[in-house]
């Protein structure tokens, strides 16, 4: 991968090297914290702020450039139907998720069992190497015959390779667990390798997906198969990703996956509104000043916002906030995903099928430059010939493909998602802490994966990082900053 260990445009003319203690904020008064970012990162840490202090803090407010809460969880509506447009499933053990859930009052939904044993292909750009079947019968027990000889069917091809699969993902799932123990034996993390070593899921980040399968003895068939196939629509990457992002996509294929019911979103709209937020919308932070003591944050509304303590939500790579002083964070490739909703039909002569009902209800597809799509699934079926579908590719779609694709196509919707980073191993990690002061950046752990839940945990402990240095609770050590320079003329980069 090229440029890995290039750092931003970094600017260093400093004299002074800033010091691992932070001065403290404005004492006397309760800071005010500013929240870059209405994500599940920005309203978790709102959400984490408000339930582990009582009074260290002051105002929180959240600044998000978009006209709603929710950021990469978002909705899409076609024909009248809403379907997610972003990130869509949750995994049974995404503790944050669920207690939010719970505790926000919201609902669990969970794809009807139906969807679970619909018909799925693996599509290599001339034909199907692997279909299930489909039951189309309403009759539990036909559906349970379908469901077993499709496990059947899967086992055939795949073999032990499955079981080891399976226990490479379980291992990793239950270290990340370690996250959610208490605080007397869960230290607070300075930095994402620290928080990622002491889970032990670090050695994964620093080898492909590809070469921790091929150590867990799976069989090259699953590799180049099932595992790509998963990994391409849940990452829209290849196996060249890291050991961690690819253990958390394959984690996304787990049974009981759920989303919330009214869209996922309603987590970040919920936590903000219990959290005694000021919430500003269509409010984009243009620059980040950080003087006197405090951060100065204006925003393109022209105004100006005052902040003893800075949480930037959100990635950076590909946006243009200006901080003075330059910070410096290495350089990060997002890797985007072009979501293309249809309401319509598939053609059948595309896939060298005689008819519809012969197309499977989630298309995968292997790495290969033939295939100009990473998936196709139903997501609704209205009537026999009336469907709505999700595809998923890396660049984006045009007309004249689409139109060789479907049949019909009443509705088309595309998205471009700057959706999660481009993994490579070794991952290299952005600090949690950007300028040795109050300014924090949640993102710096998408390079371990990008979910929902791997932002709430790494949120959950910015929240415990930024109470803890403002009451000096844990003295900041070990933390090994790079210098900046301090002069606000010379030094900032633009991300
Ligand atoms: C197509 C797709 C499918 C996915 N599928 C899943 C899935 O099934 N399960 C899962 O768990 N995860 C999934 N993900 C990943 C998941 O969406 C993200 O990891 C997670 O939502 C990131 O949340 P966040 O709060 O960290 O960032 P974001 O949700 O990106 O929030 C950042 C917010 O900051 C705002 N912002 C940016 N710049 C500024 C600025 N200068 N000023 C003010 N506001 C600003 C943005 O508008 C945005 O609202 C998917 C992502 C995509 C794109
Ligand atoms: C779930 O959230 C509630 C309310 O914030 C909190 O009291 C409880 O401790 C949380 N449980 C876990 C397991 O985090
Ligand atoms: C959820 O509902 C219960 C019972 O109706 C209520 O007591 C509680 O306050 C609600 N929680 C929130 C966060 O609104
Ligand atoms: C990670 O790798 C290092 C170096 O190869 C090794 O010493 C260490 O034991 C590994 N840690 C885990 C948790 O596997
Ligand atoms: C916010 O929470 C209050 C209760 O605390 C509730 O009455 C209100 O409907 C909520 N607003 C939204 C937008 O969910
Ligand atoms: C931010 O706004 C203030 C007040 O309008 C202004 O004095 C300052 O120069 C602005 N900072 C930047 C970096 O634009
Ligand atoms: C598409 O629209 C046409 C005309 O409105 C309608 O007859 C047809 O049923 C629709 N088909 C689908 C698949 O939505």
């Amino acid at each position: 991968m090229k440029n890995l260990h290039l750092l931003l445009s970094l600017i260093l003319i400093s004299t002074t090297t800033v010091t691992a203690t932070a001065t403290a904020v404005d004492s006397g008064s309760s800071p005010t914290v500013c929240i870059i970012g209405a994500g599940i990162g920005g309203s978790s840490v709102a959400h984490f702020l408000r339930r582990y202090s009582t009074s260290e803090i002051g105002t929180i407010r959240i600044l998000e450039r978009n006209d709603v809460v929710g950021g990469r969880m978002a909705t899409v509506t076609i024909s009248g139907q809403t379907f997610e447009a972003g990130a869509s499933i949750l995994h049974p053990k995404n503790y944050h998720a669920l207690n939010y859930t719970k505790y926000l009052n919201l609902s669990v939904r969970q794809p009807p069992r139906s969807e679970s044993d619909s018909c799925f292909g693996i599509w290599n750009g001339r034909n199907f190497v692997f279909k299930t079947l489909s039951s189309s019968s309403n009759f539990p027990i036909f559906q349970r015959v379908v469901s077993f000889a499709n496990s059947v069917l899967i086992f055939f091809r795949y073999g032990f390779s499955l079981f080891r699969m399976n226990s490479f993902v379980d291992s990793t799932v239950s270290n990340f667990l370690k996250y959610y123990e208490g605080f007397e034996s869960r230290p607070v993390f300075e930095t994402a390798e620290e928080m990622l070593k002491w889970s032990g899921l670090y050695n994964l980040t620093t080898r492909t997906l590809q070469e921790e399968l091929i150590d867990a003895n799976l069989s090259p068939r699953l590799i180049e198969e099932l595992a790509t196939v998963i990994t391409r629509i849940n990452y829209g990457q290849s196996m060249s990703i890291s050991g961690l992002a690819g253990a958390v996509s394959l984690a996304g294929s787990s049974p009981d996956l759920w989303s919330v019911e009214g869209g996922n979103r309603r987590m970040a709209v919920e936590l903000i509104n219990h959290s005694d937020v000021k919430l500003h919308l269509n409010e984009e932070v243009k620059s980040v000043s950080f003087i006197e003591q405090k951060y100065q944050l204006n925003t393109t509304k022209g105004k100006s916002y005052q902040c003893g303590i800075t949480v930037v939500a959100t990635p950076l790579d590909e946006l243009k906030i200006q901080f003075i002083p330059g910070i410096s964070i290495p350089e990060r490739k997002l890797q985007h995903t072009y979501t293309t909703f249809i309401r319509g039909v598939l053609n059948p002569a595309y896939f060298g099928l005689g008819s519809v009902s012969e197309i499977p209800q989630l298309i995968g597809t292997v790495e290969t430059p033939d295939v100009p799509f990473s998936s196709i699934s139903v997501l609704k079926q209205h009537k026999e010939n009336d469907m709505s579908y999700k595809v998923f590719s890396r660049k984006p779609l045009d007309d004249e493909l689409l139109d060789r694709i479907f049949s019909v196509r009443n509705e088309t919707v595309k998205i471009d998602w700057a959706a999660y980073p481009h993994y490579h191993a070794p991952e290299v990690f952005a600090p949690f802490i950007l300028d040795g002061q109050h300014l924090y950046y949640v993102n710096a752990f998408e390079n371990a994966a990008s979910t929902m839940e791997t932002s709430a945990v790494a949120a959950e402990n910015i929240a415990r990082l930024i109470l803890s240095r403002l009451t000096g609770e844990i003295p900041s050590s070990s933390v090994e900053l790079k210098s900046f320079g301090d002069d606000a003329d010379d030094v900032h980069s633009d991300l």
